[in-house]
């Protein structure tokens, strides 16, 4: 097989002969379904070539990018496409408009990384090389998280993140919206939630656990996003092929929330919106009333996304709190359960009814497997494996998301002192790389269960957009071969001669990513 230089690595690429040249007289000829895709094709090349790249209506004479929905095409899948260039002409055809967007983005990384420069460029020729090129994705889900609680993201980096998802042909942007160190979602009904709960006073320095006594660095920090910013967010990322799957964490994480409202609590003390990390006791109480909070919450998230899936977090809960409330004891009485554990998983179901009564599906990080799985539950597994092995031998649909394989806020060196400071670990990229969603443990009929991967960015040691893209790639180029790429076409050594090209890209784009070690 003929290589292109395309990540994530197409199904099939044949390089014929010659080129396709963009000129000045190019033009994007497009179907009224298509006519979004042509217009992003447009915006793509625009800036670097200075070309208009004119819509017409036929390819008559002029030399044409041709955007097709074929339906004859649906065997390729949801997101399948198909990218022919001849010297003459470029066609993109796709059974659904997605996939038209899959292609646009081949035809990119086939055209010189400079076309990926936000500025004039005038001294490249606009070839594009001949080929034919047939794709469609391993998996459905192939998405990163980015943890906007620890620390504020802006959203317009939050929109570029997006665009570099889609860029490499990842298509969930799981948004980590709420945590102890803040609440980053406007709800109209909670107004505290933001006026509150999204700034805290100052931030612990260093790794906490280091200091006996704790230093803070003395600076308030903080931020949210509007509903109607949170509308263009998920706007933007639905016409590139993004689906944006909000995290809105309960039981646990809740001291932003608490702070808010105290009577979310268990112990009735006014709390800060919390300044350190770590796993905290102070997690929601679990009387009626603070379940009608959280799903009037959740009424208002489901206005503003779409997503099939709503995460409810539901990991690292301690049960102190819970055990020694009389009230949260006298609630596990009046309901029957035998302990916490129990409680834990009626909250779970709770939301999960909830949510399965208004056409979503539950998505929680692999604790909701504790005291028993709700019964439409989709588990996220995180503390390695197994969760996601248990989950889907069980009947249940998994995103595989383990912190051996895929935590980008895990060390890519092992020569710490040349990092910057992170939470721990070690996931180099040929680590993220070799990794494998669908366990060998996993019966072969189970298997559709895995529904995908995901890489997860905690911003704890994370302050700025720069430092993200650091720790993101090419971690996430990885990850988008894990995801989309057949498993029998994956070769580390093809991978990393392909980045070379690709950085340039990423240069191009302006991405502060982490350069390759010599050896690689
Ligand atoms: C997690 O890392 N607590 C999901």
């Amino acid at each position: 097989m003929t290589h292109v230089m395309i990540v994530p690595e197409p199904v099939h690429a044949s390089l014929g002969e010659g080129s396709f040249t963009l000129t000045p007289d190019t033009v994007l000829v497009a179907d009224a379904a298509a006519r979004e895709v042509a217009a992003l094709c447009r915006a793509a090349f625009a800036p670097a070539t200075g070309f208009p790249l004119a819509a017409a209506e036929a390819a008559a004479n002029a030399p044409a990018l041709v955007f097709r929905l074929d339906p004859a095409l649906a065997d390729l899948g949801a997101e399948g496409y198909r990218l022919t260039v001849t010297p003459r002409e470029v066609t993109l055809r796709a059974p659904q408009p997605v996939g038209l967007f899959y292609a646009l983005q081949s035809l990119r990384q086939l055209a010189p990384p400079e076309s990926f420069r936000a500025a004039l460029v005038s001294d490249v020729a606009w070839d594009i090389p001949c080929v034919e090129i047939e794709d469609t994705p391993r998996f459905g889900w192939r998405g990163a998280m980015l943890d906007v609680g620890r620390h504020f993201m802006p959203k317009d980096f939050v929109l570029k993140f997006i665009d570099l998802l889609a860029l490499h042909k990842l298509n969930v942007f799981h948004w980590h919206l709420t945590d102890d160190q803040g609440w980053r979602i406007e709800i109209k009904r909670y107004p505290r939630l933001t006026e509150v709960g999204a700034w805290r006073k100052e931030t612990v320095v260093g790794h906490p656990r280091h200091h006996l006594k704790p230093e803070f660095d003395g600076t308030p920090h903080g931020g949210f996003y509007t509903q109607d910013e949170v509308r263009e967010v998920v706007a933007y990322a639905q016409a590139r092929g993004v689906t944006v799957v909000p995290e809105i964490e309960m039981p646990g994480h809740a001291q932003a929330a608490i702070a808010a409202y105290p009577e979310l609590g268990n112990t009735g003390e006014l709390l800060p919106v919390y300044t350190t990390w770590g796993v905290n006791e102070n997690v929601y109480n679990v009387e009626e009333s603070t379940l009608q909070f959280l799903q009037n919450v959740l009424d208002e998230v489901l206005t503003l996304f779409p997503s099939e899936f709503i995460h409810i977090g539901g990991d690292e809960v301690p049960k102190v709190q819970w055990e020694s409330s009389p009230a949260a004891q006298a609630r596990m009485q009046v309901l029957g359960l035998k302990d916490a554990e129990a409680l834990q998983s009626y909250f779970i179901r709770r939301m999960d009814a909830y949510l399965t009564e208004r056409g979503r599906r539950l998505l929680g990080w692999d604790e909701i497997l504790e005291g028993g799985l709700a019964a439409n539950a989709t588990v996220m597994s995180w503390r390695g494996v197994q969760g996601g092995i248990d989950a889907a031998s069980a009947g249940h649909d998994v995103v595989m998301a383990p912190n051996s394989y895929l935590y980008l806020d895990y060390y890519q060196s092992e020569n710490r002192d040349a990092e910057p400071l992170a939470i721990g670990g070690f996931v180099p990229l040929e680590k993220v790389y070799s990794y494998e969603p669908v366990s060998a443990e996993i019966d072969a009929e189970k298997a559709h269960h895995v529904l995908g991967a995901q890489a997860q960015l905690w911003t704890e040691y994370i302050k700025t957009p720069a430092h993200v893209e650091y720790m993101a790639y090419p971690r996430l180029c990885a990850l988008a071969e894990v995801a989309w790429t057949p498993a029998e076409h994956k070769d580390y050594a093809g991978f990393v001669a392909r980045l070379q090209t690709h950085l340039r890209r990423l240069t191009e784009l302006g991405v502060n990513y982490r350069p390759l070690d010599s050896m690689e």
